[in-house]
Parts: C-alpha cells; sequence; structure tokens
C-alpha cells in the first residue's frame, strides 16, 4: 500500500473493491482517487494515442482522473472521475483503459507477481486499447 497520512486522522471503516480484478481496500469516505493513489495505481486511464494520465486538479474540473467504475451489484462500466467519487463497499473499477475504445482491443499485463508463484499475488492492469467514444457517466 502507498503512503498515507496517519497521524491524528480517524480514517471510516474499511471497505472493499477490486482495481483491475485485484482486490483492495479502503476507507469509507475517501474518494477512488485517494484509494487509488494509496494502493499505488498512477495510470488512470489513457488517451487515443495511449498517453498515461492521472489526476490534475483533484477537484472534479480537468477529467483527467477518470477510470471505468461498476458500481456494486451492477457489471456496467462507466467513465467516473476518481476525484469527486467515494469508494463503495463491492466497487469495481478499471483503470489504465483508453478513454476512446475503453472495452476494446484490450491488453492485460499482469505485473508485480512473483516469480515463483505468479498466479497468487499479482496485480492486473489493462491496458492498449483502441480509439472509439467513451460511455458517459
Ligand atoms: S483530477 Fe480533475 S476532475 Fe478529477
Amino acid at each position: 500500500m502507498g503512503r498515507q497520512i496517519s497521524d491524528s486522522i480517524t480514517r471510516g471503516p474499511s471497505v472493499s473493491l477490486t482495481v483491475n480484478d485485484v482486490p483492495v481496500t479502503a476507507c469509507a469516505g475517501e474518494t477512488l482517487a485517494a484509494a487509488l493513489f494509496a494502493n499505488e495505481t498512477i495510470v488512470f486511464n489513457r488517451t487515443h494515442s495511449g498517453e498515461a494520465r492521472a489526476p490534475f486538479c483533484n477537484m472534479g474540473t480537468c477529467f483527467e482522473c477518470q477510470v471505468r467504475v461498476a458500481r456494486p451489484g451492477s457489471s456496467t462500466y462507466r467513465w467516473l472521475r476518481a476525484c469527486v467519487t467515494q469508494v463503495e463497499d463491492g466497487m469495481a473499477v478499471r483503470t489504465g483503459m483508453r478513454l476512446d475504445k475503453p472495452e476494446e482491443d484490450g491488453m492485460a499485463v499482469r505485473t508485480g507477481t512473483r516469480l515463483d508463484t505468479p498466479e497468487e499475488d499479482g496485480m492486473a492492469v489493462l491496458t492498449g486499447t483502441r480509439p472509439q467514444a467513451p460511455e458517459e457517466a
């Protein structure tokens, strides 16, 4: 997990979500952007040319922080701004998706896997998708 300020901070109860199919914990009341940063996500989405994007304004204005999110109980992924979306227990999140064609031509890359047991504790990153108009939240 990434570094978090802990002195004099009262955090909400733990919630569970997945990021690129990897189980992640966050604290109720946190934004999705904070939870993703805490879990070392640095590429939130990609432009049509594949350029990596990440939060810039952190106040809902720039749309650089968009990630694909399926709300709890839904299998439909929609673009949401991570900086103004609170984490929810059971949320599924995909990062690194191309804004213009998030669902097609994806390439799954597994990083952070153990050399001796690669199928047990890796992190999946979806990237390399082709252009398409984004599905609006
Ligand atoms: S970081 Fe600018 S809208 Fe989220």
